[in-house]
């Protein structure tokens, strides 16, 4: 990644219309339909967008929407890079780096993982109120770092305060069930063992994912205020594990999409 690429994809947004956005979201698997309450939206698929990483899972579309909510300016991920699906950790973070370049000023992510914490249940929705990055690496770690920002990134609160506080608030103002806890994410794409559940569970992790993490180390780089919330599909009980079933696993984001919609946009208007 350089300067130079940054802003050539940047160029290339600013031409289709990205104008000035106040606020970038990221949707995670299963979590797609925030995209059809998005006035005036303008489509960049990643495929199109100067080096940007290519898309590839199936069920996720890989596009940059840019628009109007809640008579905000907001860019939206839908469909994000994994590590899982082959990228380094500096490209599944590069989109994050380029919405910041086009002025975001608070950033929004939410993911599909499994609960660790068995007082949570499949369907209900968890703030993240910290991490353990399990992925082996740092997205922070290439030669020339210091030219985005400082290298050795304070990491003593990652997720914006302010926000999970109106957060928390707004769930409960709705009625919404949204607990608060720890997020470990891991590489996949195979799911974990029962030994790695039952060892999530005792280094203090209440859930578990494969994405999100990078994401918010970077935001944290650049200094941007950032929120993320899990939509828990799975119970991850080691000692009464079923087979994975990952149709119902988006499914079971799907369900919980509005919530997480009404959410982030009861936030939004707050921004
Ligand atoms: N493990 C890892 N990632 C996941 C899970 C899980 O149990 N559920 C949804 N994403």
């Amino acid at each position: 990644m350089t300067e130079k690429q940054l802003k050539e994809s940047v160029s290339y947004l600013h031409k289709k219309g990205f104008e000035k956005p106040d606020i970038g979201i990221v949707l995670g698997t299963g979590l797609g339909k925030l995209i059809d309450e998005i006035k005036d939206p303008v489509v960049a698929a990643y495929n199109n967008i100067p080096f940007f990483p290519l898309a590839t899972v199936e069920f996720h579309t890989g596009k940059l929407i840019y628009g109007t909510l809640e008579n905000k300016k907001i860019v939206v991920m839908q469909g994000r890079f994994h590590l899982y699906e082959g990228y380094d950790l500096v490209d599944v973070t590069y989109p994050i780096r380029v919405m910041h370049q086009l002025g975001i000023k608070f950033l929004l992510v939410s993911n599909a993982a499994g609960a660790i914490n068995l007082e949570y249940q499949k369907g209900e929705m968890m703030l993240l109120d910290d991490h353990i990055n399990l992925q082996g690496g740092s997205p922070l770690a290439f030669k020339g770092v210091e030219r985005f920002g400082e290298r050795f990134v304070d990491m003593s609160a990652p997720y914006c305060t302010k926000m999970n506080s109106r957060l928390l608030a707004i769930a409960k103002e709705n009625d919404i069930q949204l607990h608060k806890g720890v997020y470990a994410s891991v590489v996949g794409p195979q799911l974990e063992t029962r030994a790695e559940y039952r060892f999530l569970g005792r280094i203090g992790a209440d859930a578990v994912g494969m994405s999100t993490v990078p994401e918010v180390i970077v935001a944290n780089h650049l200094k941007l205020p950032v929120s993320a919330v899990s939509v828990l599909t799975d119970e991850c009980d080691p000692d009464n594990l079923k087979p994975v079933d990952i149709p119902e696993i988006i499914e079971v984001a799907s369900k919980a999409e509005p919530k997480m919609i009404s959410l982030f946009k009861n936030l939004i208007k707050e921004l």
